[in-house]
């Protein structure tokens, strides 16, 4: 009887385990589309650093408009045009398991994306759904993109109602996609604020820069404790991103190297829903070489001490836990 009980702890506690290990073990996200001299985006995606890439942007859409991107002249030159000879590379991306989203929103240069109402919200949904998200053909050709990616910097309204559009076509066409958020580190939540409160965003990419009062400034401490405010503030279902400048010319809160990893990932990776870094952007991190002085860090299988000593804790309430059910 003794043995029995103890081969039920045995399997529980290993299937806890399995699922552990099994867990998702974190990457870098980056932002492909704003500077031709970043090089294309296969290369980006064959260079082995990058778990999801987020091509930027479609900053034209909304309240009627017809639909536009600025892919910085890497197909065009801010005017309308086919993309299509995107395929082929946003294929061989995928085909290396790297996830692929496109990006909708960007700086507002001029009041060029908004959305005026819930309907409104619903026919952008329709739009995305069926021209990158469904495998017609659409302006990038025949692609199913792996999800949406909201970097919205204009006004909070009905951002929420286009998460639930955007949410409606994945749990009813039977094909799960991601839905991605880029907020500013300030909270309350500005823009974003109630389109997170929906808890529909897979990943949220928290920009940790150009905003002094959450960004790395002249220490690790606002960093830090605004990103403690994140951990709170999102279930755990949602995961959470640092997102930063790759090179000191992408904005304000570039952090060193050497401070990301001995400071910054070690904190941020004992967060259950920590999930990687995103980096402003490809052609920064090609130019400062970011990414690969960050990698070995941002991957979760790599975790600190502390963060096993809390791993362990966890082993050993789960294993008090059962010992109380079975013995
Ligand atoms: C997270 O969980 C909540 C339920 O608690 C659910 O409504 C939401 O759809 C989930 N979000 C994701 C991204 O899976």
């Amino acid at each position: 009887m003794a043995f029995q009980r103890l081969a039920s702890i045995i399997l529980l506690l290993s299937l806890f385990t399995i699922s552990y290990s099994h867990r998702d073990n974190g990457g870098i996200a980056v932002y492909w589309g704003q500077d031709a001299r970043e090089g294309d985006l296969v290369t980006a995606c064959n260079s082995g650093k990058y778990k999801i890439v987020l091509l930027a942007f479609l900053n034209k859409f909304g309240a009627g408009r017809t639909p536009e991107w600025n892919f910085a002249g890497h197909c065009d030159n801010g005017a309308w045009k086919k993309c299509t000879e995107l395929e082929p590379e946003i294929k061989q991306c995928q085909a290396r398991g790297i996830r692929v989203l496109l990006s909708i929103g960007g700086a507002p240069d001029y009041s060029s994306y908004l959305l005026s109402s819930p309907e409104d919200a619903k026919e952008v949904a329709n739009y995305l759904y069926e021209n990158f998200l469904s495998g017609q053909y659409g302006p990038l050709g025949s692609v199913t993109l792996d999800g949406i990616d909201f970097d919205i910097e204009v006004t909070e309204d009905y951002w929420d109602d286009l998460a639930r559009e955007l949410d409606f076509f994945r749990r009813t066409t039977g094909r799960y996609f991601y839905l991605s958020a880029a907020p500013q580190c300030p909270i309350p939540v500005y823009y974003l604020g109630k389109a997170i409160a929906t808890k529909l965003f897979d990943y949220i990419f928290v920009q940790f820069y150009n905003n002094p009062s959450c960004s790395y400034v002249s220490g690790t401490n606002a960093l830090l404790n605004s990103w403690d405010k994140w951990v709170d503030l999102v279930p755990s279902n949602n995961s959470l991103f640092v997102g930063l400048p790759a090179a000191p010319s992408a904005g304000n809160g570039y952090i060193p190297a050497e401070v990301m990893n001995g400071r910054v990932l070690p904190h941020a990776k004992k967060a259950s829903n920590y999930e990687g870094v995103m980096l402003w952007d490809r052609y920064r991190d090609v130019q400062n070489g970011y990414s690969d002085k960050i990698h070995s860090n941002v991957i979760k299988s790599k975790l600190p001490a502390s963060v096993e000593s809390v791993t362990d804790a966890i082993y050993q309430s789960v294993y008090k836990a059962l010992r109380r059910v079975f013995v």
